[in-house]
C-alpha cells in the first residue's frame, strides 16, 4: 500500500522570515455562499482554494450560480436565484459547508439532498435540524447525521437559545431567517465567531447584534460585495506555535485575520509567556487584519476554560503541542465540542502524541498536560483530520529524530502549502509518498 503525501519532519535550525498564510476558511465558505445569494456580481480575492471550500463552491455552482474563476484565488460570482440541482450536493468533509448550506436550502422552492464523505456523515446534524424544524423547515437527517433531505416549506421566525456556542449552528439559523416570516433571534452561550453577522450586515441584511443575541429579518435583495479574504488565524496558529517552540526562531506573519472571536489562542499563548507582538494594520472584508511577530519563548503551563474556548476552538490540537513544551501543568476545560469535530480531537491527539512518548490525561471536556516533555520521533497518523496532521507535524519539529505523519494530504483541507510555508521559513519538512 502507498500512503500518499506523508510529511517527514525533522528538527532543524531556527525559523526565520516573514510569511502570509492562505485565506480564512470560514470567510471563504461564506464569501461563495453569500455571494451566490446577492443580486449581482461579487468579487472575491485571496480566497482559500482548499478541500473544504472547493466543496462549497462546487455546491453553489451545482445550484446554477455562474462563477468566473480568474485563478485559484480570485473569482466573480454572479449571484441570483438558485435552480434545483440535478443530484445531491456533496460537501465532502466540510462541516461548515453542509450546515450553512442547509440553512439556505430550507428557504428554497425545490427539494435538495445534502451529503458528504464518510467522515462528514459521522458528525452531528441534530444541532441544526432541531432549530430549523422549529422554524417550520421540512428537513430530515439520517439518524441525526448526513445525508440531509430538505423539502420546501414556509418558515417563521423563532427565538432559539443555542445550547452550544457554535457559529455553524448560529449561521444556519440566521440564513434560514432570511426566508422566514418575522424575526428570528438566536442567543449564544459564548462568543462564537461572527463572520456571518459581519458579512450579511455589509450586504445590507436586516441583522442586529446585542451582546450574545443576534436578530435577523428577511430583507432582499442582498447587495453584492468586494471581498479580499484575510489570512486564516487558524492556519497561522501552526506557524506561530512552531516559531515559539523552535529555539532561535523569529517570524512575522502578515495579513492575518484578528477578529476577536478568533484570537483566543493568542491570549492563551501570551498567558503562557509567549513573546507575541500583534499589530492591527487595517480592515479586510469587515474584519480587523494585522501582523503577528513571534519569537521563540520559554512557555509555562496555564488553565483554559470558559468563553475563550470557543474563540480558539480549532486551535486545541496545536495548543496540546505547545503545552507539552511548557513548564508546569496546562489544564483545559469546557472544550467538549472538540469531540465532534472532523475527529474526536481530544482522543485522537492524545492517542497520536503518546506515540511520541507524551503523557497526557484526557478528561471528558479537555485534557491535562504536565511539561516540558522530551518527545521522541514517531510514525503517527493524521486520521484524515487537517488540524491533527498539522499539529503532529509541528510536534515533529521538536521531537528528537525523524517523524512521519502518514496521510497528511488532508492538511490541504484548510492550509494548502502548509509544509512548503514552514520549509520556506527554515523547517525540515518533506512531502513524500511512502509505501507502508
Ligand atoms: C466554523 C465554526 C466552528 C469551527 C469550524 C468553522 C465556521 O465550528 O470549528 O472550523 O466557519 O462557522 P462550530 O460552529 O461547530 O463550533
Amino acid at each position: 500500500m502507498t500512503a500518499k503525501d506523508c510529511f517527514v519532519v525533522q528538527p532543524g535550525g531556527p525559523l526565520k522570515g516573514s510569511t502570509s498564510v492562505p485565506g480564512d476558511k470560514s470567510i471563504s465558505h461564506r464569501a461563495v455562499m453569500f455571494g451566490a445569494l446577492a443580486q449581482g456580481q461579487t468579487h472575491v480575492r485571496a480566497w482559500l482554494p482548499a478541500g473544504d471550500t472547493e466543496a462549497s463552491l462546487a455546491s453553489v455552482m451545482k445550484l446554477g450560480i455562474k462563477v468566473e474563476r480568474h485563478n485559484k484565488y480570485e473569482m466573480t460570482i454572479h449571484g441570483g436565484e438558485f435552480q434545483k440541482p440535478d443530484g445531491p450536493l456533496n460537501l465532502v468533509n466540510a462541516g461548515t459547508g453542509i450546515r450553512l448550506i442547509a440553512g439556505i436550502m430550507c428557504g428554497q422552492p425545490f427539494e435538495s439532498i445534502l451529503d458528504g464523505s464518510e467522515q462528514l456523515r459521522r458528525r452531528p446534524m441534530k444541532r441544526i435540524v432541531t432549530p430549523l424544524q422549529q422554524m417550520g423547515a421540512n428537513i430530515t437527517a439520517t439518524n441525526d447525521r448526513a445525508p440531509l433531505t430538505i423539502v420546501p416549506a414556509q418558515m417563521h421566525g423563532i427565538r432559539y437559545d443555542m445550547p452550544v456556542a457554535s457559529a455553524q449552528v448560529k449561521s444556519a439559523i440566521l440564513l434560514a431567517g432570511l426566508y422566514a416570516e418575522g424575526e428570528t433571534i438566536v442567543t449564544q452561550p459564548g462568543p462564537a465567531r461572527d463572520h456571518t453577522e459581519r458579512m450579511l450586515s455589509a450586504m445590507g441584511a436586516d441583522i442586529h447584534t446585542d451582546g450574545h443575541l443576534v436578530a435577523i429579518r428577511p430583507k432582499w435583495p442582498l447587495q453584492p460585495m468586494n471581498v479580499t479574504v484575510p489570512g486564516d488565524i487558524s492556519s497561522a496558529a501552526f506557524v506561530i506555535v512552531a516559531g515559539l517552540l523552535v529555539p532561535g526562531s523569529d517570524l512575522t506573519l502578515t495579513g492575518i485575520n484578528l477578529n476577536p472571536t478568533r484570537t483566543g489562542l493568542l491570549d492563551v499563548l501570551r498567558q503562557m509567556g509567549a513573546d507575541l507582538i500583534v499589530e492591527e494594520t487595517g480592515l479586510e472584508a469587515g474584519e480587523p487584519v494585522g501582523t503577528i511577530r513571534v519569537r521563540h519563548s520559554a512557555l509555562k503551563g496555564t488553565e483554559v476554560g470558559g468563553d475563550v474556548v470557543v474563540e480558539m476552538i480549532d486551535e486545541f490540537p496545536i495548543l496540546m503541542v505547545a503545552a507539552l513544551q511548557a513548564e508546569g501543568e496546562t489544564i483545559v476545560r469546557d472544550a467538549q465540542e472538540l469531540r465532534v469535530k472532523e475527529t474526536d480531537r481530544i482522543a485522537v491527539m492524545a492517542q497520536e502524541l503518546r506515540k511520541f512518548g507524551a503523557e497526557i490525561t484526557e478528561t471528558p471536556d479537555g485534557f491535562r498536560i504536565r511539561g516540558p516533555q522530551q518527545l521522541k520521533a514517531a510514525k503517527v497518523d493524521g486520521h484524515d483530520d487537517h488540524r491533527v496532521s498539522m499539529s503532529l507535524s509541528v510536534a515533529g519539529l521538536v521531537a528528537s529524530g525523524r517523524t512521519t505523519v502518514l496521510d497528511a494530504r488532508c492538511a490541504g483541507d484548510s492550509f494548502p502549502g502548509f509544509a512548503e510555508t514552514l520549509t520556506k521559513l527554515g523547517a525540515d519538512i518533506l512531502v513524500e509518498d511512502i509505501v507502508t
